[in-house]
């Protein structure tokens, strides 16, 4: 078992995940500053392949040009001497008090301008480190009150700025897509964007829509009860998933940023099987449908997977593994180390764990049982119109609905089988 994270894992974490210093709402900080080039250091000597950073984590606020150029040039000696690589970069555009009202979708349009030149700053040197993907965590665009924003004015607002970015990094020859990354509210009462979901949507009106896709975070969709598996199966699907932010999180509270795992595991053990296999439909062996001539297709009911061909899982995932958490208040500075090294741990438990789940032949023949890959037939025969529909007397006439509804789909068995093969008793 590979429990060792090489950097092949391309595994990732921001530079504010282990720089938190763990101030919060309630209390200061219990921790030292970290240094980003030491932080480089550690990464990499745990196992990681990446790191990420906002504009203020690396180059404080208001810091003069000078400065800013050192601060780059310790933290670019870093990536040199380890051959960590920065596969994505965002901005800060929470912290500062000017933000408070949004900054893209502030009411007050110098904001906006100020907001949009901040994010052009930050492009050039993400472009410059090498960065092929940048993130919108838009956490202070929405409100508290209905009464204080007009919504679509908003999102006509955002769509502007990023049509404006995007045309500005096509025009630099930047290569770079954009991940807006949606959050339910915290810190604002609402945020806008709030679910994987409409993010997709807003992304769809985009004049440069086909390089802006999504960064999901576990905790965010689980923040507003949501099944992250199924967003994530969603962006993939749309071809939209460019990024991900894992993390743990226990239900619908505050956002937590445990470590990946340490929230609801079930749900990251079919969330690492669909990144690392796609689909359930494919991991079962399918059959040919009878009736539909030459296709490698689903298994229909009661068959036992014993046919040909070879059903596709559909698209995985095979860009960084990037981990946005928060290591926790009571940790020292060990104990941080400790913590990003656990989610990299936890993740490559899980995927040795996914990988044992398919190469079963028992879950192989519990998931045609339950005739998983039996989705994957299309419902209408090669070149059926819905009048041929209309004339298939088997479809309507002669299909007996109430002795279709007596077959149970056994769902709960191939359930049980995950769980036993994330509990390690198979
Ligand atoms: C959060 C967000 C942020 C963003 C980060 C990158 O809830 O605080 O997840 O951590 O991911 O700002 O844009
Ligand atoms: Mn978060
Ligand atoms: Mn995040």
């Amino acid at each position: 078992m590979a429990l060792e994270p090489t950097p092949g894992d391309k595994f990732s974490f921001g530079l504010w995940t282990v720089g938190w210093q763990a101030r919060d709402p309630f209390g200061d900080a219990t921790r030292p500053a970290l240094d980003p080039a030491e932080t480089v250091h550690r990464l990499a000597d745990l196992g990681a392949y990446g790191i990420t950073f906002h504009d203020d984590d690396l180059v404080p606020f208001g810091s003069t040009d000078a400065d800013r150029f050192g601060h780059i040039a310790r933290f670019r000696k870093a990536l040199d001497a380890t051959g960590l690589v920065v596969p994505m970069a965002t901005t800060n555009l929470f912290t500062h008090p000017v933000f408070k009202d949004g900054a893209l979708t502030s009411n007050d349009r110098g904001v906006r301008r100020y907001a949009l030149r901040k994010v052009m700053r930050n492009l050039d040197l993400a472009a410059e480190l090498g960065a092929h993907t940048y993130v919108f965590w838009g956490g202070r665009e929405g409100s508290e009150t209905d009464a204080a924003k007009d919504v679509g004015a908003a999102l006509d607002r955002y769509r502007e700025a990023l049509d404006t970015l995007a045309a500005y990094t096509v025009e630099r020859g930047y290569g770079m897509r954009f991940a807006l990354e949606p959050k339910p509210n915290e810190p604002r009462g609402d945020i806008l964007l709030p679910t994987i979901g409409h993010a997709l949507a807003f992304a769809s009106t985009l004049e440069h829509h086909a390089m802006v896709g999504v960064n999901p975070e576990v905790g965010h969709e689980q923040m507003a009860g949501l099944n992250f598996v199924h967003g994530v199966a969603q962006a993939l699907w749309q071809g939209k998933l460019f990024h991900i932010d894992l993390n743990g999180q226990r239900g619908i509270r505050f956002d937590q940023d445990l470590v990946f795992g340490h929230g609801d595991v079930l749900s990251a053990f079919f969330l690492v099987d669909l990144l690392e296999h796609g689909g359930l439909g494919g991991a079962a062996v399918p059959v040919s449908v009878p009736g539909d001539a030459g296709g490698p297709v689903g298994t229909p009911a009661g068959q036992g997977g014993d046919g040909v061909g070879v059903t596709s899982g559909g698209p995985v995932y095979d860009g960084p593994r990037h981990f946005d958490y928060k290591p926790g208040r009571t940790e020292d500075t060990a104990g941080v180390w400790a913590s990003a090294a656990a989610n990299m741990r936890t993740y490559l438990l899980l995927r040795e764990r996914a990988r044992a789940f398919r190469a079963d032949p028992e879950v192989r023949a519990a998931l045609a049982a339950s005739r998983v890959p039996e989705l994957a037939v299309p419902t209408l025969h090669p070149g059926e119109t819905a009048a041929d529909l209309l004339a298939d007397r088997t479809a309507w006439e002669d299909f007996d609905p109430d002795k279709t509804a007596l077959g149970g789909y056994a769902y709960t068995q191939l359930e049980q089988l995950a769980v036993e093969h994330l509990l390690g008793a198979r």
